[in-house]
């Protein structure tokens, strides 16, 4: 990247600000802004002190050990992440809170105290132990969104068996290269999961998948759907799981775990076909996983906090699942489609259970637009406090109705940067301390020492352009590729010396040292020798007030390098012709600059995204150019992208 080239001004002129309302401030679990210089200062003494929040089986010897590229944390240290999330809650006066407030696609309520979840977790983990699995044993879970998904994991944690959550909307492929890349001895599933109103054959999928992973010894399957799903039982090898716990022991004693033993595999797709698995370690992890929910989100006792994210994928793991039971907090979690069986569920949710907090991606927010405003205005939101946004970056459009429509203008909301391979929060906003700017995620938060740097290395001044960089190692941060540690070395540790975390992001800071995120720089396009980011154009698009999502991507040019070609997705009731082409055009050249004008604008009912909501640039880049269509088994939805292949090919 060129920062000579940075169009710089689109996004840095952002100038409207928003300082922490008054009442946040006063509240905040975080109000001294020393914090930031105290964590700079000493960042072993200020990581140490913040483990004290846990509890230790045994007291960690040293802090770190650092031996770039590997990191180990709390050496010498052992402590139980189940111990952790339930036992010192179930102990005082928590026991009767809920932990859990879950609600099924159909409508179902169901309700898990502290209690609760710690009496099925340490039934369960028993049940897994009769099962065969051991201390290092690998299990795959493949679920969906029921109370028994989080219970799954936490009695992993509790027996030492390192567990490997695959997506419940992953095909039975995928399924299985997980499973045999992770070599695990059981899987656990459900017989189907809802998802607007259909019945997800989750156990079919795992029989076809375990034709070819000769690891798996036995399956446990939780029975949701009933008799409108049945399944084939292979009597040597499946279980029910309400039959695994029958007869176990109510009490199981926790694993002692290493703080550098693992807790979790958990793959995430990389630059090649093969999905990495990251590995994340116990005590590092649990700590960066509480002590950021406690903080961005400004966890308080009585909260009803509800993180959106399915724990299929890491947003899921950290901020379902560890984080926020770490801190003793109540979660909402939702097993279906927030458009189901109207496009109001989510709001009706909120008003139902006072949800105070609410962390959901961009790429939802997007959508909630789109549907329109009435939707949530039939709704009490006024319970809302706090909102946050992950995943990719908030186009400035989104945050502001983020804000106006579901905030109604009270609420701070905090965009977190972070990724599978942080493990936590990296670059947020604390909410009673920092003035946001819609479209930053603002500042890396106490401890994190990111960068934003050249091709060279060197630390880009304020006012440009680069890649994200973090400069010290951190304690949630992955271990390695599991099976792979070379890639793992290569992917990360390499590019700008073996002391510096290469995160793959393109980052922009302002002369205030807000940082910009800009996604992926496999992402960032050449246009006539002007680096411009995808994010930029499709903000400025999104921006124009008929359209509701935008996707770019640069397209191979033989005069220019790379062409600008604009998928869009207008607002219900507009049209797509040529005019809108040209009034499009237009309006991106007055929001960035005449570089930024897109060559083609194709109009689209909706965009090709992956079943995590992120758009395939890949595959509009594909038809774009004419090629074949690459590896599609990610889509949410294959036809979506075949439609527009022909239409685009029709001309
Ligand atoms: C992107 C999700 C901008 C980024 C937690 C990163 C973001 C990738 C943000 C990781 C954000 C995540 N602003 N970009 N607030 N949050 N990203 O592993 O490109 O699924 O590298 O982790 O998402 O995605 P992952």
């Amino acid at each position: 990247m060129n920062r000579s080239d940075q169009p710089i001004e689109a996004l840095l002129d952002e100038e409207r600000l928003f300082p922490p309302p008054e009442e946040c401030s006063r509240s905040a679990n975080i109000a001294d802004p020393d914090i930031y210089q105290r964590a700079a200062k000493d960042p072993e003494a200020y990581w140490a002190q913040a483990a004290e929040s846990l509890e230790w089986m045994r007291k960690w010897d040293r802090v770190l050990d650092w031996n770039p590229p590997i990191a180990q944390w709390f050496v010498g240290g052992k402590l139980n992440v189940s111990v952790n999330c339930l036992d010192r809650h179930v102990r005082g006066w928590r026991r009767n809170k809920a932990a859990f407030i879950w609600e099924g696609e159909p409508g179902e309520e169901r309700v898990l105290t502290f209690a609760d979840l710690y009496r099925e977790v340490n039934r369960f983990a028993n049940a897994m132990k009769r099962l065969g699995v051991q201390k290092g044993d690998r299990v795959t879970i493949y679920m969906p969104m029921i109370p028994e998904l989080p219970i799954a994991l936490l009695a992993c944690a509790r027996i030492g068996a390192p567990h490997s959550v695959v997506f419940g909307g992953f095909s039975a492929e995928s399924l299985r290269d997980r499973i045999n890349d992770a070599q695990s001895k059981l899987v656990i599933t459900a017989d189907g999961s809802y998802r607007r109103g259909q019945i997800v054959p989750l156990k079919r999928n795992v029989d076809a998948a375990l034709k070819d992973c000769p690891c798996v010894e036995k399956v446990v399957m939780v029975r949701r759907i009933g008799d409108a799903a049945p399944v084939a039982v292979d009597e040597t090898r499946d279980v029910w799981w309400h039959r695994a716990v029958e007869n176990v022991p109510a009490w199981c004693e926790p694993e002692p775990m290493d703080s550098e033993d693992p807790l979790f595999i958990l793959y995430t797709s990389g630059t090649t076909a093969k999905p990495k698995g990251i590995l994340h370690t116990t005590g590092g992890y649990i700590l960066g996983a509480s002590l950021t929910h406690k903080w961005v989100f400004d966890a308080k006792e009585e909260d009803v906090y509800w993180c959106s994210a399915d724990i299929g994928w890491v947003t899921g793991h950290s901020y379902i699942v560890y984080g926020p039971l770490a801190n003793g907090t109540t979660g909402v979690l939702y097993e279906g489609s927030p458009d189901w069986p109207d496009k109001d569920r989510w709001w009706a949710m909120v008003a139902k259970y006072g949800v105070n907090v609410f962390y959901t991606a961009p790429t939802a927010i997007r959508a909630v637009m789109k549907w329109g405003e009435s939707y949530p205005a039939k709704h009490d939101l006024s319970t809302l406090r706090l909102l946050g946004s992950v995943g990719e970056p908030i186009n400035p459009e989104a945050w502001m109705w983020y804000h106006e429509k579901i905030g109604q203008g009270r609420c701070p909301i905090v965009d977190t940067w972070w990724q599978t391979e942080t493990g936590s929060i990296m670059i947020s906003p604390l909410p009673g301390l920092t003035t946001t700017k819609p479209g930053s995620a603002t500042f890396p938060l106490p401890g994190i020492d990111a960068d934003v740097v050249d091709e060279a290395g060197n630390s880009v001044p304020l006012g440009g352009g680069g890649y994200l960089v973090l400069k010290s190692p951190w304690p949630s941060m992955a271990r390695t590729i599991y099976g792979d540690p070379k890639r793992y070395e290569e992917t990360y540790w390499q590019r700008f010396g073996k002391n510096v975390y290469f995160a793959g992001d393109g980052c922009k800071r302002d002369e205030e040292g807000y940082f910009w995120l800009l996604g992926r720089v496999d992402d960032v396009m050449n246009i006539s020798g002007h680096r411009l980011s995808t994010m930029e154009v499709e903000s400025a698009l999104v921006d124009h007030q008929e359209v509701a999502e935008a996707a770019v991507i640069g397209k191979k040019d033989d005069i220019k390098g790379e062409a600008i070609a604009a998928f869009v997705t207008l607002k219900e009731g507009a049209e797509g012709n040529a005019g809108k082409v040209d009034e499009l055009k237009k309006h991106v050249v007055r929001k960035i600059g005449p570089i930024a004008r897109p060559q083609s604008v194709y109009f689209t009912a909706e965009l090709p995204k992956t079943r995590s909501g992120k758009i395939m640039r890949r595959l509009l880049r594909d038809i774009a150019e004419g090629r074949a269509l690459g590896d599609t088994t990610t889509l949410a939805d294959a036809t979506v992208v075949a439609k527009l292949k022909s239409q685009y090919e029709e001309g």
